[in-house]
Parts: C-alpha cells; structure tokens; sequence
C-alpha cells in the first residue's frame, strides 16, 4: 500500500508537468485508482455478514450472561457493520479479548529514557491539521474476533497530498473504498469518558465519532506540561479522554484529537488549546453524550463541566 501511495504522489508531480492538461492527466489517475481499489477491496475481502441464521448448539453460558448475549444477527447494523453500545459477549464486552488491543505491556504508558524528558520549545509552533472527511463517511465497527491496525500514529487523517479541489469529490468516493478497513474502523463499545493508564486507539476512535476531544501525550514529556495541558482539557469540557501514547514525534508529544482534526504541539499555549476545543470538539459525526462502557485503565472518571452535554465549552469560571 506505501509503494502505491508512492505512485500516487509521483502521478499528481507528472500531472503539474505534463502538457496534456491537467484534467486529462487527473482522469488517467481517477481511472488507475479505480482500479486499484477494486483489487484492494478484494484482497481486504468483503466482511462476510453471515445471513443464515446460526442453527446450531449455543455454547452453556452462566444465566446472569444471558441477557446481555445477542446472536449475531441482532448486533447487524447496515450503516457501521456492528451496532455500537451493545455488550455481547459474542462480539465485544469491554471485558474479553482486550489484550488484542493492547497487550498490557507498560511500554505505552513508561518513559524509559526518564533523565531526558522532551523539553517543551515555545518557539515551536503547534501545527493544526483537519481533514475534509466525507460527509458519507461511516467508520466500520469490528468485533473482539479480528485485529483493527491502523497505518498512521494518529488515525482518522486523510493523506492530503491531492491539491486540485475540484477533483476532491470524486476522490473522497475512492478515499471511502480505500479507508474502509484501515482509517476509522473501532471497537463497538466506547471508553467512559476520563484520564487512563492507557487507551488503545481502537477505542478512543469511537469517543471522536461521538464528538470528543482526546488528548495525547507522549510518556517522556515535560510532566507540567501534561499537568497543565490536562487542567486545560478537563475544564473545558466533560466528553475528554487522557492517555499517553508512545507514538507521537518528539517534536511534538502532545496532540489533542477531535473528528478529523489534530493540534500537535511541543509546548502548551492555553489560547490556542482553549481555541482549538471550542472550535472543534462536539462536531463528530454522531451527536452522542453519553458514557461508555469500557474502563480498563481508567484512573480518573470525567466531571461535568458545564452540564451533561457540554453545551458551554471551557466556560468562564
Ligand atoms: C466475529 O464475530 C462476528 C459477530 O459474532 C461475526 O459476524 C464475524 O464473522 C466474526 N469474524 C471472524 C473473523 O470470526
Ligand atoms: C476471542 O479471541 C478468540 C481467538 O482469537 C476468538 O476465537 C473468540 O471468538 C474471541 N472472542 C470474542 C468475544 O470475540
């Protein structure tokens, strides 16, 4: 897939050179791309939605389980795969499987190298980047049963290498295909809302599509500036979850993440958080409040902060 975007890249730098025109040469990209994701579509394979129903023996199960066990076909949601917010023991409980995500290894939440912290630099500038993100877009939701990998530290981001706007319709339709396993796919139950040991990505995904702000740091950073960055994220808004990641730029090792946009940044300036927040939180594509239900690592559960929807963001004290 990297040597395909390769090309990608090398096609639109032709296209700026090329003499044909520049639509003629977008429409040989347009029919190349097609193609491609037909073949990639393939190879992923089609989720295969069993249709018949399960006619066979269902394994004995404790009677308190009872309740909460769905049969496949009642977790079929046509628009995510898998509906979310349904605990079944058969797909995803919050509870089984979780090592699959993260194996419990203390290396995403430990700084080895503790006697160099990131020192912040202020004369960095923090860098925002936001992403066209289709309207049409919806984010596969996958069970307890399958691996979800992601090809970018921050998932959610489109590549935003195509500059002609007038192309990006069409684009985003094939953006769409090529996304369909690898961009926003997520676990169907979502973290309670609060600062944790650590959160996989497969699952605070699922709280961006919800609208909220997650905030990510670095284990080797500056620990004011986490402290100060933490202050400013659990006092504008209640939907937040805080986790470290071992997976951000040096440069850069704290992020605030909301649907489609990311603020990376080396040291905190309270201005642009607060402006980033009140720009972007609660704009997920599913307007959706409340808690969830997966708390592995949770160390502090969130406080309303204005009220239960966060309809005032970093209100003034
Ligand atoms: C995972 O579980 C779901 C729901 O029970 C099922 O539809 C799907 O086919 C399973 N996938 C695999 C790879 O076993
Ligand atoms: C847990 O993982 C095993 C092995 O990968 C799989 O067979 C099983 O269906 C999974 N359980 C759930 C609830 O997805």
């Amino acid at each position: 897939m990297a040597g395909f975007l390769d090309h990608k890249v090398k096609f639109v730098l032709f296209c700026q050179y090329s003499h044909f025109g520049m639509s003629v040469c977008y429409g040989w990209i347009i029919v190349f791309a097609a193609l491609v994701s037909v073949t990639c579509g393939q190879r992923e394979g089609p989720t295969t939605e069993s249709e018949e129903p399960w006619t066979g023996r269902w394994m004995p199960h404790p009677p308190d389980i009872e309740s909460t066990s769905k049969k496949p076909e009642d977790l079929h949601d046509p628009k995510h795969g898998v509906k979310m917010g349904v605990i079944a023991k058969n797909c995803d409980d919050a509870k089984t499987n979780l090592t699959l995500d993260w194996d419990m290894s203390p290396y995403y939440y430990t700084c080895y190298s503790p006697l160099d912290k990131f020192v912040p630099n202020f004369r960095l500038k923090p860098i925002l980047e936001c992403e066209n993100i289709p309207k049409h877009y919806v984010a596969h939701h996958e069970c307890m049963n399958n691996t979800v990998e992601y090809d970018r530290p921050i998932p959610t981001l489109l590549y935003s290498f195509f500059g002609a706007k007038q192309m990006l319709n069409l684009l985003k339709i094939f953006w769409h295909l090529w996304c369909f396993k690898g961009c926003g796919t997520h676990r169907p139950l979502w973290p309670r809302y609060g600062e944790y040991k650590y959160v996989p990505r497969q699952r605070w995904l699922h709280n961006l599509e919800h609208g909220a702000v997650v905030m990510l740091y670095h284990p080797c950073v500056n620990p004011f500036e986490v402290k100060m960055l933490k202050k400013l994220v659990t006092s504008c808004l209640r939907r937040h979850i805080i986790t470290p990641i071992p997976l951000l730029d040096p440069q850069r090792p704290l992020a605030l993440v909301t649907w489609g946009c990311r603020l990376t940044m080396s040291a905190v300036d309270p201005k642009i958080v607060a402006t980033f927040i009140k720009n972007h939180a609660l704009r997920g594509p599913e307007k959706y409040a409340k808690d969830g239900q997966y708390d592995l690592g949770l160390e502090v559960p969130a406080e309303i902060v204005s009220d239960f929807d966060d309809s005032e963001l970093c209100p003034k004290r």
